[in-house]
């Protein structure tokens, strides 16, 4: 692990055969790419599992240009945290110019004293609480150590967050890095706030990194709270002889891809509340949502154990989804435009992630975004509110959940049907 790394030019057909070797069912799911519902990988919502020893063909247009990734559905906080994901790369027809490329998978191992992977999944506590965190971190399935470098360098650095439930932040310290897409979708080019790119599981970041004459540079790979003491640390060892005195003033703004914008004054507004989880009765209390949604939960009173009896941990709008859920939660009008105003009223933080679909983050807490960026995976804070927007072009049934795998399989999932 990572898988192969899958990278074809936009506008061209992707054929993928695969073949299940596993000795249980699975399928996979090409994520963030807008591709056609039958092909999206869905078990029991978009096609059969591929049952073990058997094939499915996936082929669809590579739409988007961008920074993506492939995983399976099927039992995926499992099939996921055992590393079966790969980069999935769909090149701008006219890319911007850098010296080289780097593609860094990231993910986060809970590993024994015998360096095997730690058999406990899907257990309680990490269902309940923050979801399977590690204890060992990797880039492309490597402790990371040393890159090589020359000053005055520029590259393009695509990161991919593959990790079950970490956050990962990296602080790129003197680095100044300027992000040029996030999820794949070009944003206008910004210095990565105080040098700091932060990444929920699911997401990627672009960055262009100009190396500059920053003898020591090093990479902190870290977690959301900027501990001190980094998960990783990677090494830019700066060559002696430098390519060249200054970095390139090479434009690095990216062409945008084919989303229809939508229309935010004929948009149909929807909303959808997240509840549930350890100490989500207190959030759900203070928010002023006790008794609606996922109810009284959290650790008041036993809650959270007669919700386990019910079956869930998570909620989306009062709902724990279990075992293949197919009535939608949300239907949408195909293309129409559509504003979901999402609130997390529980005391943890979710990557929200949307199938089939990009769209655009209109507000945190009410407050526009800066670049109102296209996502297909948005990172939501406890008690945040948060307004995305999209035209619901893509006709089907479409996955909505929660990226930490632990809160997908313990409820936090629904199904929006585009018709
Ligand atoms: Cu990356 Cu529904 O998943
Ligand atoms: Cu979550």
């Amino acid at each position: 692990m990572p898988g192969p790394e899958i990278r074809i030019r936009q506008g061209e057909r992707l054929r993928l055969e695969v073949e299940n070797g596993l000795a249980e069912e699975t399928t996979v799911h090409w994520h963030g790419l807008r591709v056609p519902n039958e092909m999206d990988g869905v078990p029991h919502l978009t096609q059969a599992p591929i049952t073990p020893g058997s094939r499915f063909i996936y082929e669809f247009d590579a739409i988007d240009a961008g920074t993506f990734w492939y995983h399976p559905h099927q039992r995926s906080f499992e099939q996921v945290g055992r590393g079966l994901y790969g980069a999935l790369i769909i090149e701008e027809a006219n890319p911007p110019r850098v010296d080289r490329e780097m593609v860094w998978v990231l993910d986060d191992w809970r590993l024994t004293g015998e360096a095997s992977i730690a058999d406990d999944f899907g257990g309680f506590h990490d269902m309940s609480h923050a979801g399977r965190l590690g204890n060992t971190v990797t880039i492309n399935g490597r402790v990371p150590d040393i890159v090589p470098v020359r000053t005055g360098e520029r590259i393009r650095l695509r990161l991919i967050n593959a990790a079950n439930a970490r956050i990962f932040a990296l602080d790129f310290g003197d680095l100044a890095p300027q992000i040029i897409a996030l999820d794949g979708q070009p944003v206008t080019p910004h210095a990565a706030p105080g040098g700091r790119v932060v990444l929920g599981p699911a997401m990627r970041a672009d960055l262009v990194l100009d190396v500059t004459a920053a003898p020591d540079a090093k990479i902190r790979v870290t977690d959301r709270f900027f501990a001190q003491d980094a998960y990783a640390l990677v090494d830019l060892a700066v060559a002696a002889t430098p390519l060249r005195d200054a970095p390139p003033d090479w434009p690095m703004e990216l062409a945008p891809n084919p989303l229809p914008e939508p229309d935010l004054t004929r948009a149909q507004r929807h909303e959808v509340t997240f509840t549930g989880g350890m100490m989500g009765g207190m959030v759900e209390r203070q928010m002023g949502l006790a008794g609606d949604g996922g109810g009284m939960g959290g650790m008041m009173g036993g809650g959270m154990m007669n919700r386990l009896h019910d079956g869930g941990i998570w909620f989306i709008n009062g709902v724990a989804a279990e075992g293949h859920i197919l009535d939608p939660m949300l239907t949408l009008k195909r293309d129409a435009s559509h504003v979901v105003a999402m609130t997390n009223a529980t005391a943890f933080h979710h990557p929200i992630h949307l199938h089939g679909h990009s769209f655009r983050v209109l507000s945190r807490d009410g407050a526009p975004t800066v670049h109102r960026e296209w996502q297909d995976t948005v990172l939501m804070a406890p008690r945040e509110r948060v307004e995305i927007a999209f035209v619901a072009d893509n006709p089907g049934d479409w996955m909505f959940h929660c990226h930490i795998l632990e809160h997908q399989a313990a409820g936090m999932m629904g199904v929006i049907r585009v018709a």
